[in-house]
């Protein structure tokens, strides 16, 4: 990491770069600081004899809670409760330019009949009004309600949960795991599920939204809603575009529910970067200014901590939670630290380029990190909840003809291997890696070599299917055969949309594999196409069970490349455009 700037220096570049017009700088910083110290204050005067906010102070003619409320990041004894009040999400905000306090209130029971803490934030229009109240002195374990208030405006109720106590003896665990939900190619009825599942977390590993214009991505089964606005560059962008997408009933729903921990992939700034490497077509300087929006932007709309709130062009995203000592979840961020993509980024044999022992996927700092935490682990199973594919997968036409993915783990070997012989040294069995990004549901072992199918088992891989990314989809593809018998550590692969249940007791991870026939129209029903089993033992993965998906496609014409095909289709319409708009 390099976050050793402070946050007056982030504040004073965020009000020479992005800062909208209209707030003088002076109150700015002062309502900024604010925002980063006012919070315990105003908890103890609400404590010590109320704290009112009328209709008239607040002054709000509209509903603000339009884009519902979210919980995040939970600990044994806090969390952190989201909203963020937008009378017009869409166009900016629709708030008046000025700081508002939201109170909030948490209880144990639905009906707030048995408060248990009440506070106030206050929000600024530098941090789009968003409150990000992290509650303390909670009990382990434990289900609680929420609620903001402004005025006489109540939130819709959300409903979270603590984690169990640092080391206690937790018998089971059951969360659902999500990743890519681009707006325009599906509903999210995935969500509508999820939300009614008896869930204690939901980890989202990416592509929470997508940069594009309207209808420059395209699903193979057609785009049925649309992004508002052009390709997203500026704060403001940024902001309309996570308010588009939270706008979505389903979403909110899925939010409210349970308490979420979130990572970026990439589109949250834009394909594929790398570091502060745009994909193409811009300039660094303009980049890095792009990256610093959708950075402020993601931590806006996000349940985070204020540990990571944006400093400068950097934001602390990677992160560790302990579910008692049953799980010890690694959340990493594989997009700000690491080096280009080799070979062009295209799907490619290894290379001396992609082989260099000097690549990094998670820079060193990180990388240093999860070997840390690795070794000094006493939990049943250690969890890298992360967005790539980390088992190696060669999609070429034939064992002989590799093909690899650039940007996933194998475009980095020299950085999964410095995991994977860790991991062997240590004698591990109980490493579980969740994974976004390819828009599929596959299952593999994790050994030492995947060359060797002999060599020693380290884990499993389970990799969630899109909540709508891709379209439809189908139960498998054309090269699905071929891939499978190609890479035989790969045990499962399903190309329906959908989500990741999993239910983990000390000796054994099970992986429901949730999906839903369609996404092109609303009201799909959901159901398991497959479970898997991992029970620390070198016979790796078992299928537990199997179905057909009712209404489901049974097999497309697409291949593991088409991915990649639709996002360069993207960028030529944004270049065309772009030249377009350079010419007029
Ligand atoms: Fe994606």
């Amino acid at each position: 990491m390099t976050n050793d700037r402070s946050i007056e220096n982030w504040i004073q570049k965020l009000n020479e770069e992005t800062l909208h017009k209209g707030v003088d700088r002076r109150s700015f910083l002062q309502g900024a600081g604010k925002v980063a110290g006012i919070s315990l204050g105003m908890v103890m005067a609400q404590s010590m004899g109320g704290f009112s906010v009328s209709a008239e102070e607040a002054g709000l003619e509209d509903y603000p809670f339009l884009l519902g409320v979210a919980s995040g990041d939970p600990l044994p004894d806090s969390v952190v409760l989201w909203t963020r009040l937008a009378t017009d999400p869409l166009n900016g905000g629709g708030m008046p330019d000025r700081n508002i306090p939201v109170k909030w209130e948490i209880a144990k029971d639905e009906h707030f009949r048995h408060i248990v803490q009440r506070g106030t934030e206050v929000t600024s229009p530098a941090l789009a009004h968003s409150v990000h109240a992290e509650v303390g002195n909670l009990e382990a374990g434990t289900v609680y309600y929420y609620r903001f208030k402004v005025g006489k405006d109540v939130s819709p109720i959300g409903k979270t949960k603590t984690l169990p106590s640092l080391n206690a003896d937790v018998a089971s665990l059951t969360f659902a795991f999500a990743s890519c939900q681009q707006y325009e190619h599906g509903y999210y009825t995935a969500y509508k599920h999820m939300a009614k599942e008896d869930l204690d977390l939901v980890f989202h590993l990416g592509d929470y939204i997508y940069e594009y214009g309207p209808d420059e991505y395209v699903a193979s089964t057609g785009n049925v809603r649309h992004h508002k606005g052009p390709e997203i560059r500026s704060l403001e962008d940024y902001r309309n575009r996570h308010a588009q997408y939270r706008s979505d009933a389903d979403l909110q729903a899925a939010h409210a529910a349970f308490p979420w921990v979130v990572t970026w992939d990439d589109h949250e700034v834009e394909n594929n970067y790398a570091d502060m490497i745009p994909e193409k077509g811009q300039s660094v300087e303009e980049f890095v200014q792009r990256r610093v929006a959708a950075y402020q932007a993601y931590y806006e709309h996000m349940p985070l901590r204020r540990s990571s709130m944006p400093h400068g062009v950097d934001m602390q995203l990677y992160r560790q939670f302990s579910y008692g000592n049953l799980a010890n979840f690694m959340v990493l961020d594989s997009r700000q630290y690491r080096s280009d993509q080799a070979n062009g980024d295209k799907s490619s044999p290894q290379t001396e380029e992609s082989l260099h022992p000097s690549r990094t996927l998670l820079g060193g700092e990180q990388e240093q990190w999860v070997l840390d935490h690795l070794g000094t682990s006493n939990s049943s199973w250690n969890v890298l909840a992360q967005q790539i594919f980390f088992a190696k997968r060669n999609y070429g036409p034939s064992p002989d003809q590799p093909r690899y993915s650039m940007d996933g783990w194998d475009g980095y070997t020299p950085a999964r291997e410095r995991i994977t012989e860790f991991a062997r040294n240590e004698n591990m069995d109980n490493l579980i890696v969740l994974t976004g990004d390819v828009h599929a549901n596959w299952a593999s072992n994790i050994l030492a070599d995947f060359d060797d199918p002999s060599s020693h088992m380290l884990g499993a891989e389970f990799v969630g299917t899109s909540i709508t990314s891709g379209g439809n989809g189908a139960d498998k593809r054309a090269d699905t055969d071929r891939i499978l018998a190609q890479n035989e550590h790969i045990k499962f692969f399903n190309d329906y949309r959908g989500y990741v249940r999993c239910h983990v007791t000390p000796n054994e991870w099970r992986a429901d594999y949730r999906v839903v026939p369609f996404v092109s129209s609303p009201g799909a029903d959901i159901s398991t196409r497959a479970s898997f089993v991992y029970g620390k033992d070198s016979d790796g993965l078992k299928e537990v069970s199997t179905a057909t998906v009712p209404q489901g496609k049974q097999t497309s014409s697409e291949v593991e490349d088409d991915r990649h095909e639709a996002h360069n289709r993207a960028h030529k319409k944004q270049a065309q455009k772009g030249k377009h708009m350079q010419m007029n």
